[in-house]
């Protein structure tokens, strides 16, 4: 990491290319790592080139730049773009929408309609989430990018297009061909040209600057009082995994921009909005440190306490219930329970592994007794003595 921040460039270094400067003025494109900056340089590079490009790169990495900016330094940037989300459509309608179906084709095709291979003839079309592209809309779509041929849904018609695709997933398109799901002549003639968007907690120094973009873009919004963050708050930040890339540091920004408004975010309340995943999809990679401890102690603490309150509760509504049920055992006073109830959190930190064979009674007729919520009656018809016997014990436990 820290090697990853000595090469990251500053914000004004002039070997950015005018290219790739005016392609993050245009899409607002925050950042200088420089395998950002790769990114962005080989979508300018592959723009004038008319073939298909994949975008790859996790969740929320910022994937939807990559085709406007290929459009946008391409020769076909007076033409169309159109943008199309494979994973939104439903199956049964995707071949009508990407190919255009004719009049009566299937139920409620009531009118002739374009598909977008024909709205984009000349343009580009961004296919989203490709992996999400059913079997055969595979095959058509393989059709069309050999020859620039395809069949609107109930014609026998060939139509010609010129479209240049661009593709995007965060999808293993490999694997995907392994389980059956992706055609691997597709995939081959999709990733003639990959682009690569990295993971943001690789991106060094790019993280502080987008979370100060967000927190600036947020209190100007909202008309908010700006946030910052303390240096321990950036120090996490860079640390930390981001499974949901940038979406997820937009997200948590906008959490603490409003929450926290005018004040100096703390490491603290940074990781409270972390997700501690514990299935490990999202586990953190800070490093523990000191404050986590002292963190998780006053976690635990007001869990004991609102514990506390919670079997005190219990315990007066079972006292109640058991006065009016006329028990003669309920009415006895609780004093060991109560001592028991009153300060869980001794018990919750001695949590007594006994050492003894006394201890070991103790604790077993102690928690029998919160189990049964104070009853005596109940407890020493569970432990098998007899009510006479467990107050004698209850009395010793006071003493
Ligand atoms: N470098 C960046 N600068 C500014 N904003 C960014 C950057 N990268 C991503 N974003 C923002 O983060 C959000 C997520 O980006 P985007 O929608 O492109 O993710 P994605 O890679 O397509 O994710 P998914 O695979 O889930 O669709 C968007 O709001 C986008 O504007
Ligand atoms: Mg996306």
């Amino acid at each position: 990491m820290s090697n990853q921040r000595k090469t990251t460039l500053p914000a004004d270094r002039p070997e950015l290319s005018p290219e790739v400067m005016q392609a993050k003025q245009r899409f607002g494109i925050i950042g200088n790592s420089p395998a950002l900056i790769a990114a962005i340089e080989r979508a300018i590079r592959v723009a004038p080139i008319d073939l298909s490009v994949l975008v790859t790169g996790e969740s929320g990495a910022g994937k939807e730049f990559f085709p406007k900016i290929i459009h946008q330094f391409g020769a076909r940037k007076h033409k169309k773009y159109i943008a199309v989300n494979c994973g939104a459509i439903p199956e049964g309608t995707i071949d009508s929408e990407l190919f255009g179906h004719e009049k009566g084709s299937f139920t409620g095709a009531i009118a002739a309609r374009k598909g977008y291979f024909e709205e984009a003839d000349g343009g580009t079309l961004f296919l989203d989430e490709v992996a999400e592209l059913p079997l055969t809309t595979q095959a058509r779509l393989l059709r069309v990018l050999e020859t620039g041929e395809f069949l609107k849904v109930g014609s026998s018609t060939v139509q010609k297009t010129d479209v240049r695709i661009v593709a995007a997933t965060n999808v293993d398109l490999l694997e995907a061909v392994k389980k059956g799901k992706f055609r691997e002549d597709l995939y081959y003639r999709l990733s003639t040209i990959r682009i690569e968007v990295p993971d943001l907690h690789d991106r060094g120094d790019d993280i502080h600057l987008l979370a100060r973009k967000f927190a600036s873009d947020f209190s100007r919004k909202y008309m908010t009082e700006p946030i910052t963050f303390s240096e321990e708050a950036v120090r996490s930040m860079e640390l930390y995994r981001w499974p949901g890339n940038v979406r997820q540091l937009k997200n948590i920004v906008d959490q603490l921009a409003l929450f926290e408004a005018g004040r100096e975010v703390s490491r603290d309340q940074l990781l409270e909005l972390l997700p501690l995943d514990r299935s490990g999809l999202a586990t953190p990679t800070v490093q523990p440190h000191p404050a986590d401890y002292e963190a998780e102690r006053k976690m635990l603490w007001q869990l004991v306490l609102s514990l506390r309150t919670e079997v005190d509760q219990l315990r007066r509504k079972v006292e109640g219930r058991n006065a009016d049920a006329g028990d003669p055992a309920a009415f006895e006073p609780v004093s060991s329970v109560t001592s028991l109830v009153k300060y869980p959190e001794v018990d919750v930190i001695r949590n007594a592994a006994p050492t003894t064979i006394e201890e070991a009674e103790k604790q077993t007729v102690l928690d029998t007794l919160a189990r049964n919520n104070g009853n005596k009656r109940k407890t020493a018809e569970d432990l098998n003595i007899s009510v006479r016997t467990l107050y004698r014990k209850l009395q010793e436990y006071e003493a």
